[in-house]
C-alpha cells in the first residue's frame, strides 16, 4: 500500500490512479477522519468515476509515502509523519520549485528521501471533483544516500498507476530545469493576471526578461547545474509559454483563489541562493515581492 500525505489535487490524482485498495491518505497527526474520502475522478481519457480512498490506520505499514503538500507546508507535514512510519519507508517529495526538498533531505539524511518532478496536471474545479487535466511524465530520483536503493522499488510501485514513471539519477538537475521555466513564466502570469501565452507581449515581461535570464544563467552555473546562455534560456521559456499559451499557471490560479503561492520556492529560492553565492538577483527579487504583495491582499 502507498500512503499519500496531502489530499489535494496531485495527491487525489495519484490515489485515484492506483489500483483500488492500494493507496490511502495520511491524516494530520491531530486528525482522525473516519470514513473513506470519496470524490469524482475525471480521467484524462475515459469516463468519470467515483474514487473512494481510505485513511491510513495506525497499524498500516505503507511501502512508500508520497508527499503532495504545497512546498511551504512540506517540512512541517513530514515532521508530523516521520514518527508514525518506519525509518526505511521511502518518502517521495512532489513539490514544485526548490528549497523544500533540500530542507527535508537535510533534516532526515539517514532516511530514504526521494524527489519527483512531474508534468502530470490535476486540478479541482469543485471541491469533490478531481480533473486529470494534462498527462505527461514523472521522474523519480534520490535526494539522500539511503534513497539510492529505493528508486527502483518506488518506480515499480508508481507504475501501477499506468502513468509514465522514469528513474532519474540526477533529480536535482531535472528540478532545476522545471524551476527555470516556472521562474520565467509563473510570476509574470500572476502579476499580469493573464494566461501563459499573453505574458510575451507585455511590457513588464519584455523590459525584464533578458535581465532575468542573465540572473538565471549565472545562478545555474554557480550552482553547478551546467552552462546555459541567457538567450538559450529565454528561448526555452518562450517555447513553453507558446506551447501552453491558453493555460493558467498554478501561481495565477493561487492568486485568483486567494491561496498562498509557491513564489518563495521559485523566484524567492533564487534570491536566497543568489545571496549565498554572491550573485545579484534584482529581477527575481522584484518578481518575488510583487507576487508576495498580491497574495497578502
Ligand atoms: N496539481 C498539479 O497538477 C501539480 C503538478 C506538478 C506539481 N505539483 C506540485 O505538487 C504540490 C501539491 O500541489 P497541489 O496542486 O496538489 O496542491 P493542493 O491542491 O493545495 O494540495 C495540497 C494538500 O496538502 C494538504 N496539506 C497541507 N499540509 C498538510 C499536512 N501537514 N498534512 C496533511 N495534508 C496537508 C492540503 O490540505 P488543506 O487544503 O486542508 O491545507 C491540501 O489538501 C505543489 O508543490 C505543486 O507545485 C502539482
Amino acid at each position: 500500500m502507498i500512503g499519500i500525505l496531502g489530499a489535494g489535487s496531485l495527491g487525489r490524482l495519484w490515489a485515484a490512479s492506483m489500483p483500488p485498495g492500494s493507496a490511502a491518505f495520511i491524516a494530520r497527526p491531530d486528525e482522525s477522519p473516519g470514513s473513506d474520502l470519496g470524490y469524482r475522478f475525471r480521467p484524462f481519457n475515459g469516463p468519470e468515476s467515483i474514487a473512494r480512498v481510505p485513511w491510513l490506520r495506525a497499524y498500516d505499514r505503507p511501502e512508500l509515502i508520497l508527499v503532495t503538500t504545497k512546498a511551504g507546508d512540506t517540512l512541517d507535514a513530514v515532521a508530523g509523519l516521520v514518527d508514525r512510519c518506519s525509518g526505511d519507508t521511502p518518502i517521495i517529495l512532489f513539490q514544485n520549485g526548490l528549497g523544500s526538498q533540500q530542507a527535508v533531505a537535510d533534516q532526515w539524511q539517514d532516511r530514504p528521501i526521494l524527489a519527483a518532478s512531474t508534468t502530470e496536471g490535476a486540478n479541482r474545479p469543485e471541491p469533490d471533483l478531481l480533473v486529470h487535466a494534462g498527462t505527461g511524465d514523472t521522474w523519480v530520483g534520490p535526494l539522500t544516500e539511503p534513497a539510492r536503493r529505493s528508486v527502483e522499488k518506488a518506480v515499480a510501485l508508481l507504475r501501477r498507476t499506468g502513468l509514465a514513471i522514469h528513474p532519474e539519477p540526477d533529480i536535482l538537475q531535472r528540478l532545476w530545469q522545471k524551476l527555470i521555466i516556472n521562474a520565467g513564466i509563473n510570476p509574470y502570469t500572476a502579476i499580469l493576471d493573464c494566461p501563459n501565452g499573453d505574458i510575451l507581449a507585455a511590457c513588464l515581461y519584455q523590459d525584464t526578461i533578458d535581465d532575468l535570464c542573465r540572473e538565471l544563467s549565472a545562478l545555474i552555473a554557480a550552482a553547478g547545474q551546467g552552462e546555459e546562455t541567457p538567450a538559450a534560456l529565454r528561448g526555452r521559456i518562450e517555447r513553453v509559454a507558446r506551447n501552453t499559451a491558453k493555460n493558467t499557471s498554478s501561481m495565477r490560479a493561487d492568486i485568483l483563489h486567494g491561496r498562498r503561492t509557491e513564489i518563495d520556492f521559485i523566484n524567492g529560492y533564487l534570491v536566497r541562493l543568489g545571496k549565498e553565492l554572491g550573485i545579484e538577483t534584482p529581477v527575481n527579487q522584484m518578481l518575488t515581492e510583487r507576487v508576495q504583495q498580491l497574495s497578502s491582499h
